[in-house]
């Protein structure tokens, strides 16, 4: 039978989708769930592993069933994933020793802040490309090792295996024969040598991490394995894994140095294609590896927003403001203004460019005259506004302003934030046909490497625009707004 799908599965912080691409990169199938969060401890987040092995195991079932073409027409699997999130499994048995520790984790601040003192940070960004934030899994992993009665002594003694969400599913799926990851996900565990590609043993020996624990690093788009006997009709390659993020910008075409997009889920997360040349930010963004083809690497620099949806998830699960995320929109043109209200989402610290992992959230500006909409809509602009500051340090490390940006996620279906995005930006931006970009950026890296699709000019012939919103908004009328939202970060950050 001809192999003409491909079977993405995004494995994301909230909820697990999987879908079937066809040949023209049009989706003919999808299955999504949402799964529980866990909050030990203020500031600490963890899932359990199980939980995202059944629903990535539900989701890729049903999707194919949907699609109708049978396992045997998929000619690749693509997994793209949460990254950083950190599991440590027993090898013998596949099961892990501990929940995940989720990337919005902040338990380990305070070794990160001890490096600091240290003043290792300086070496750490060379290496790594990374600050010293509990963001990056390596002292999460040094964390579970040093917290799970005998894992360091095991670790040592080769008997588990480390891995972000990719590396675990790749695991699962092969019937525990294939330990390994990709470029992309790697370089976010603060123990990658982003210009050297290989683990770094400086790294490993600064965090207390045996290096015994580490996956094999591979291509995005490379065969790593196939699905074991059992898990579908057919076995089925792996045969492309990348960082939610990176896959992201993969499947939003910007394989052109200069070209960036931002991605709003759980948080927000910008990357600029900066071509083979992996610059050292001055502003405190971060230097990643966008994707490696071939062995040769295209890098990028990014801009992590902690907190984007899951502000308006907070409105609406945790304080009743809302009832459904979709109701933003509606809320945010009902009122001509935030009437002064800002939000600083910084629920689990602030990331780029601030890097503050104590800072907490806040709302500034109440009055007797604020109402459930300027909240909606004051939570709306905080994204924008945090997306202008990343742009903002982009163009101070002296990349040139986008010439467009281009969105996706499940808040670039807000019309309402699109305008005021490409109005604080001042680029246009532009919203693709599929806004599951990162899925399809999973895709595109398993169909490059099952030759469904020739290369990058065909996948590029492949992206379309749904709509393109043009600034509007004049410059005396965007100046207080901005001051306004620096006035509260700065109150946030004091
Ligand atoms: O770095 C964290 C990021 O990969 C999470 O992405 O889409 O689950 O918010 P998302």
């Amino acid at each position: 039978m001809a192999k003409t799908h491909i079977l993405a599965i995004d494995q994301g912080t909230t909820s697990t989708r999987s879908i079937v691409f066809d040949a023209s990169a049009k989706r003919v199938a999808s299955a999504q769930t949402e799964f529980a969060q866990h909050y030990p401890a203020p500031g600490w987040v963890e899932h359990d592993p199980e939980d995202i092995w059944r629903d990535v195991l539900a989701t890729a079932r049903e999707a194919i069933a949907e699609s109708g073409v049978g396992a045997e027409a998929i000619a690749g699997i693509g997994i793209t994933n949460q990254r950083e999130t950190t599991l440590v499994w027993d090898r013998a048995t596949g099961k892990p020793i501990h929940n995940a520790i989720v990337w919005q984790d902040r338990r380990t601040a305070d070794t990160c802040a001890r490096l600091k003192a240290e003043g290792a940070e300086g070496d750490v960004r060379a290496r790594t490309g990374l600050l010293l934030d509990p963001y990056f899994s390596g002292t999460k992993l040094a964390w579970i090792l040093d917290h799970v009665d005998g894992a360091r002594a095991r670790a040592e003694a080769g008997e588990l295996a480390f891995g972000t969400v990719d590396s675990f599913l790749l695991w699962r799926l092969t019937g525990g024969t294939v330990h390994a990851t990709d470029v992309t996900n790697a370089s976010r565990t603060l123990l990658w040598n982003i210009r050297e590609g290989c683990w770094d043993e400086q790294m490993c020996r600064l965090l207390d991490v045996p290096m015994a624990l580490l996956p094999q690093v591979h291509d995005n788009a490379h065969v790593f394995g196939h699905t074991a006997d059992g898990l579908f009709d057919a076995p089925i390659p792996i045969a492309g894994i990348a960082g939610d993020q990176q896959a992201a910008l993969f499947g939003q075409a910007c394989f052109a140095r200069g070209m960036a997009k931002s991605t709003y889920g759980t948080g927000c997360f910008m990357l600029l294609n900066t071509g083979a040349e992996a610059i050292a930010s001055e502003n405190r963004l971060l230097t990643t590896p966008a994707y490696r083809l071939d062995g040769r690497t295209t890098y990028a620099l990014e801009g992590s927003i902690f907190v984007a949806g899951a502000a308006i998830k907070w409105l609406r699960d945790g304080i009743g403001v809302i009832t459904h995320a979709s109701q933003t929109d509606d809320l945010a043109t009902q009122v001509p203004d935030s009437h002064g209200v800002y939000m600083i989402p910084a629920f689990v610290g602030l990331g780029a460019p601030h890097w503050d992992p104590d800072a907490r959230a806040a709302i500034f500006g109440l009055t007797l005259g604020a109402t459930q909409a300027h909240l909606a809509r004051a939570a709306l602009e905080a994204v924008g506004y945090q997306t202008m500051d990343l742009v903002e340090a982009m163009v101070a490390d002296g990349s040139a302003r986008p010439a467009t940006m281009r969105v996706d996620g499940g808040m670039a279906a807000n019309d309402w934030l699109c305008g005021f995005l490409t109005d604080l930006l001042e680029v246009p931006v532009e919203r693709p046909d599929d806004l599951e970009t990162t899925a399809r950026g999973a895709a595109f890296h398993a169909g490059l490497a099952t030759g469904v699709w020739s290369g990058l000019d065909e996948l590029e012939r492949l992206w379309s625009r749904e709509h393109c919103f043009e600034p509007k908004m004049t410059a005396e009328a965007r100046a207080p707004l901005i001051a306004g939202w620096r006035d509260a970060l700065r109150r946030t950050l004091a």
